[in-house]
């Protein structure tokens, strides 16, 4: 008997996404298989945003059905999502610290929310810094790092809870090529430890260098997929 094909980890089917009275998303299709790096181009305006967005549960589809690790978002009960959420990592185009908070206490507000347990966030945060080259700089205020390190930082946010899904929007957005290329090295590490990838993109560098499968949006919809 052929082993059973593993259903896929992300499925969205007939999904449309308004705002107000505008369709932004329509009609949208998509499977991602487990650890598969999926990158989302397309021109500005054509809702890679509002996909990812979707997907981290902060936009619901007015029609169709997502799932993501076999919890449909519509319809879900508040536990399930909150367990769902809880295994998602995820990166906005800026990194949205908390300027108050050292980068220790951002991390560790992260692990809370994800359920961990205070006396093992400690290792996990020093951990995580040292991966993404800011070893030593837990005691730092956001403002008082650059651009690019804060967007390594907001990438550890992310990587400090292990997710099984990364969403990023845009995340080597508004780096230099040197800082991209370490925000891109980090992104195929957390594919490389078995995460699955979500990422939109204007940046063929991050394309190129990370591989994968591309897709581009225009006008809400997926048109001629390939794979790099
Ligand atoms: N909060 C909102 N309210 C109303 N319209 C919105 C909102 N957010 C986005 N839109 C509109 O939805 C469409 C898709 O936006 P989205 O941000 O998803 O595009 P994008 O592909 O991420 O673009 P970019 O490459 O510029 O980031 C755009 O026409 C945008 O104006
Ligand atoms: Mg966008």
């Amino acid at each position: 008997m052929q082993p059973r094909a593993e259903p896929p980890l992300i499925r969205l089917r007939g999904v449309r996404v308004s705002y107000g009275s505008r369709p932004v998303l329509e009609g949208l299709e998509l499977e991602v298989g487990k650890n598969e790096r999926l990158l989302v181009t397309g021109p500005s305006g054509a809702g890679k945003t509002t996909l990812i967005r979707l997907l981290c549960g902060a936009l619901r589809a007015e029609r169709g059905e997502v799932e993501i690790d076999g919890v449909r978002l519509d319809g879900a009960r508040e536990g399930d999502l909150r367990r769902l959420r809880r295994r998602l990592g995820i990166v906005f185009q800026d990194p949205r610290l908390i300027a108050g908070f050292t980068l220790r206490e951002n991390l560790a507000l992260a692990l809370e929310a994800a359920g961990e347990r205070p006396e093992r966030m400690a290792p996990k945060i020093e951990r995580v810094l040292a991966r993404v080259g800011l070893a030593g700089r837990g005691d730092a205020y956001p403002p008082a790092l650059s651009g690019g390190e804060q967007q390594r930082a907001a990438l550890a946010r992310a990587l400090v809870r292990d997710p099984r899904v990364l969403l990023a929007d845009e995340p080597t957005g508004n780096l230099d090529a040197a800082a991209a290329a370490a925000v891109t090295a980090l992104l195929e590490d957390a594919w490389i430890r078995g995460a699955t990838l979500v990422i939109a993109t204007h940046d063929p560098a991050l394309a190129a260098r990370l591989g994968g499968r591309l897709v581009r949006l225009e006008r809400g919809a997926f048109v001629a997929p390939g794979r790099s």
